[in-house]
């Protein structure tokens, strides 16, 4: 079995920062999303990866490498165009091969590994297998209505009236049958081959197509309020440790991971947080659920639920919450008057001032 892993896409919901990096490699708990992913697939035996890579491959490619250091063998499929997950089946046709195969989105986050989904797969061989979970706002999702006895009868992406509150899942098993599928199918409304409208045909067609309600946790991180909320629950599980200097005059609450050559001076940091690599947290305060890559400054500010990527600033900025700071961004507070905003930002920067 192989896996056909989907790190492409636009990424329009993640701008500014996709407008400059891969959204799959923004970081939870201070690893990229993506990883999660490919260790869950290595977790459930399949070491046999194609990633589907788009504008962004040569920073996923730099990332991941060939796959070894996850115990994988990864190879990439440049997607000239993201015109939709089941293009992304077809322009990996020759790589699959006939081999049975899960797809799983570069994004998607699921708790809990897919170890005993792929083994049921193994065993039962149906054409499809998918994974559904109850919502609260389905029409943002692919939505699939099952019949009385469970069985899938109709697969409709982001309907405007949902059947039934059971999305998709980012992760999808699939059998050769789907190559026939995806080759049959037409663009949708929005100029992309719907994986939910090939899987509607395997339906129509009478292969098998065998749902599997989760429970669990799952998450799609493709914005900014999911991506805090994986953050959250991540941080949940982290190891505290104190690897790198944390002064006498600081203090670490629950679940905090101070990196190797961070430095604590002076500040409050409560868990779960983790302050990476060579970071520098001075009088300041840590609050929780938030992630401080490597190489960064915070200096006299309050930062608490939110995401700080590595090499960036933030000094006498007051109060920063619920936020998604990119790579090598400043953020500084005007220590005289005129206390205006000064602001240089990216194109589709999102930026909500208070006072
Ligand atoms: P989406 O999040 O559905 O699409 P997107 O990346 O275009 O994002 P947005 O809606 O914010 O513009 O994609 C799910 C995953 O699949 C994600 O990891 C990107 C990847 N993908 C591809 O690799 N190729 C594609 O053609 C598409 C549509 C997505």
């Amino acid at each position: 079995m192989k896996a056909l892993v989907l790190a492409g896409g636009t990424g329009s919901r993640l701008r500014p920062l996709t407008h400059t990096s891969a959204k799959q490699l923004v970081p939870v708990a201070n690893k990229p999303v993506l990883f999660y992913a490919i260790e869950s697939l290595v977790a459930a035996g399949i070491t046999d990866i194609g990633i589907v890579t788009g504008d962004t491959a040569a920073e996923i490619r730099a990332a991941v490498g060939d796959g070894s250091a996850f115990g994988a063998r990864v190879s990439y499929l440049p997607q000239g165009r993201p015109l939709g997950l089941a293009h992304a089946v077809l322009i990996a046709r020759e790589w699959l091969d006939d081999d049975d195969f899960v797809m799983y989105l570069g994004d998607n986050f699921i708790v809990g590994g897919i170890g005993e989904l792929v083994d049921a797969f193994r065993a039962l061989r149906p054409d499809a297998g998918i994974l559904l979970t109850k919502v609260a706002d389905p029409s943002a999702f692919g939505v699939a209505e099952l019949d009385s006895s469970g069985r899938v009868v109709n697969l409709e992406e982001k309907p405007a009236e949902p059947r039934g509150d059971l999305a998709l899942v980012g992760v999808y098993l699939f059998s050769p049958a789907v190559h026939e599928a995806v080759r049959a199918i037409s663009p949708s409304a929005r100029g992309e081959l719907e994986i939910t409208d090939a899987i509607q045909w395997l339906v129509d067609h009478g292969r098998s197509v065998r749902p599997t309600v989760i429970s669990g946790y799952w998450k799609d991180t493709g914005n900014v309020t999911d991506m805090l909320e994986v953050n959250r629950s991540v941080l949940e599980g982290i190891e505290p440790a104190a690897l790198g200097t944390v002064d006498d005059a600081s203090e670490l609450v629950g679940r905090v991971r101070v990196e190797p050559g961070a430095r604590v001076v002076r500040s409050r940091i409560v868990g779960p947080a983790v302050i990476g690599r060579d970071s520098t947290v001075t009088d300041a305060y840590i609050g929780p659920s938030t992630s401080v890559e490597r190489d960064c400054v915070i200096t006299g500010s309050e930062v608490e639920f939110s995401i700080v990527l590595g090499g960036s600033r933030i000094e006498h900025a007051g109060r920063i919450e619920g936020s998604l700071i990119g790579r090598d961004v400043e953020v500084t507070g005007a220590r005289r008057a005129p206390r205006a905003h000064r602001l240089v930002l990216g194109d589709h920067s999102r930026v909500r001032i208070s006072g």
